[in-house]
């Protein structure tokens, strides 16, 4: 057995965490930061003073760069940049979900090691000392507060490219589960199932590790406990669940994600769906034909912990729970068409490093097979 796992995030988990920020990045050697986000997300979850204060409180000064969408653009990441360079910043204080945490990582790179952002994507890997990032997830998906990818859009192409290595790696990750109190439903749901979908993905990897393993199962049995009374309201559950999602990170950060990912990326650049969302519209499809080429020792260990019986019994319970959460029934009803079946397919099979970590052998015709099921749906397809 080789493997390689990364030691390098330090992980601050508890309620009232982010408001040390400012002795965070002090503790990093940082004077001026640049506060990476999302339009008015600082003011909308209440951390606007709460940051600025924790900064001014330890003599760090910032500028605030709110201009990270959804699937972050080559564009904006550039433009971070170059306001970073000119401010003389000395690290980055990502504030939101994985858009606003992956716009941050690509900006330190940038501000750190020159160049363009494509001068950085896979198969690259991103070395060299960068300025140091401090995540802060407001979210409890993606994980990308602990892994060493920036996934940046590229808008003329409609396709999502990695920055991928350690330099890529956030220094801090600071996981306050109190900023999720004001998380909208619909999105606890989708960012919990991008979670789930980057630990079963690590699971069933090829690049999986015992690292990774230990951490995605944990993730799993939380995520399937604790999803639903998060989504009624349980503050309790919501931590819960923001752990996991570091923990998904953690798995991915090691394995990987695989074809589930790749195809889910078609869903977001054509069809502008959700991330996570995206994800669990494929995933009971995808994921029942990967179980099937797991190693029995580790399928037995999934099962146990979700209570299963069978690949089947825990596939229906994965879309009860979606049902359950408002994930709609099929791909069809995001507007996927027939038509696109072409496409779709040969968009994944470009996703090289998904494609290597896929545990089951993949083709164009797999694909389209797997989609074709989801624009049926899980009702009826698991009906019987
Ligand atoms: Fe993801």
């Amino acid at each position: 057995m080789e493997f390689t796992h990364y030691l390098h995030t330090k992980v601050v988990f508890g309620k009232g965490t982010i408001s040390k920020v400012g002795d965070e990045v002090r503790k990093l050697g940082g004077s001026k930061v640049l506060v990476v986000t999302t339009g008015n997300l600082l003011e909308v979850t209440g951390y606007y003073e709460v940051i600025t204060k924790s900064l001014n409180s330890a003599g760090v000064k910032y500028v605030i760069f709110n201009e990270v969408e959804e699937n972050p653009s080559i564009e904006t990441c550039e433009k971070g940049a170059r306001i970073s360079k000119d401010e003389g910043i000395n690290a980055i204080v990502a504030f939101g979900g994985g858009s606003a945490m992956d716009a941050g990582k690509a900006i330190s790179v940038l501000t750190s090691l020159g160049g363009r952002v494509s001068d950085f994507f896979f198969p690259k890997v991103v070395e060299g000392s960068t300025i140091p990032v401090i995540a802060i997830p407001t979210t409890c998906g993606t994980g990308a507060e602990v892994t060493r990818y920036a996934i940046i859009t590229d808008l003329s192409t409609k396709r999502k490219n990695t920055m991928a290595g350690p330099a890529v790696l956030p220094k801090v990750a600071v996981i306050d589960p109190e900023v999720l109190k004001k998380i909208p439903k619909k999105l606890l749901a989708w960012t919990t199932l991008d979670a789930l979908s980057h630990a079963v993905e690590a699971y069933t990897s090829k690049s999986a590790t015992p690292i990774s393993d230990g951490v995605a199962i944990i993730a799993v049995d939380y995520i399937i406990k604790y999803i639903l009374k998060a989504y009624e309201g349980d503050e309790e559950a919501k931590g819960k669940l923001h752990i996991a999602s570091t923990l998904g990170g953690m798995a991915i950060n090691d394995a990987g994600t695989t074809i589930l990912h790749a195809a889910g990326y078609y869903l977001t650049t054509h069809h502008n769906v959700q991330h996570g969302l995206a994800n669990a519209l494929l995933m009971p499809f995808i994921l029942e034909y990967n179980l099937k080429f797991l190693d029995e020792g580790k399928l037995n260990i999934l099962l146990r912990v979700t209570g299963s019986s069978t690949i089947s019994d825990f596939i229906n319970k994965l879309c009860k729970l979606m049902d359950a959460v408002g994930i709609p029934d099929s791909v069809s009803e995001i507007g996927f068409k027939e038509e696109e079946l072409d496409a779709i397919a040969s968009d994944v099979m470009g996703y090289k490093r998904n494609i290597g970590n896929n545990p089951s052998p993949v083709n164009e015709g797999i694909i389209k097979d797997f989609v074709r099921k989801a624009m049926v749906g899980r009702a009826k397809v698991y009906s019987s």
